[in-house]
């Protein structure tokens, strides 16, 4: 289901060098990337999300600052703090899901398995609930 993905990185020999950060697709992650979005500028507080996916396979890194990401299989809800620019959290297909930020500006990359769709959204909860339970995707 979900899992936290820990990226390769190089650290400057001096700490004011900072930290670089690399993942490459089909090696440390497990689909091709066919699109690349990022959320940008919403304050502490502000949630997003707030629905599954049919197919679309996504890894969700908070390249600034700290969200906090739930997730929900329609039987266990598990919560993960993204703070770590090195570490990517992978979201699959059947997860409803929300972002919350805790740090204003917080920056969140996601890297997806296919193109936009609206129709590959499932946007209602009791909807969620009733794909879950028939079986959708098992
Ligand atoms: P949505 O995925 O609901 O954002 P969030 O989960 O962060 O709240 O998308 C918000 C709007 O942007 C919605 O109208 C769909 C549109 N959108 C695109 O047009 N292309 C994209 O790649 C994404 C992710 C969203």
């Amino acid at each position: 289901m979900n899992r936290v993905l820990n990226f390769k990185k190089r650290t400057g020999q001096l700490k004011e060098l900072g930290e670089l950060v690399f993942l490459e697709g089909m090696k440390d992650i497990s689909f091709e990337i066919k699109r690349i979005y990022y959320t940008h500028s919403a304050k502490a507080g502000v949630v997003r999300g707030r629905h599954a996916h049919k197919k679309l396979e996504q890894l969700l890194i908070c390249v600034y600052g700290v969200i906090k990401v739930m997730c929900d299989d329609s039987e266990v809800q598990e919560y993960y703090t993204l703070d770590d620019p090195a570490k990517g959290l992978y979201v699959g297909p059947g997860i409803w899901h929300t972002m919350k930020w805790l740090k204003d500006d917080s920056v969140l990359l996601v890297l997806a398995s296919d193109y936009y769709d609206e129709s590959d959204y499932v946007r209602d909860y009791d909807e969620f609930i009733k794909l879950a339970k028939e079986g959708y995707w098992k």
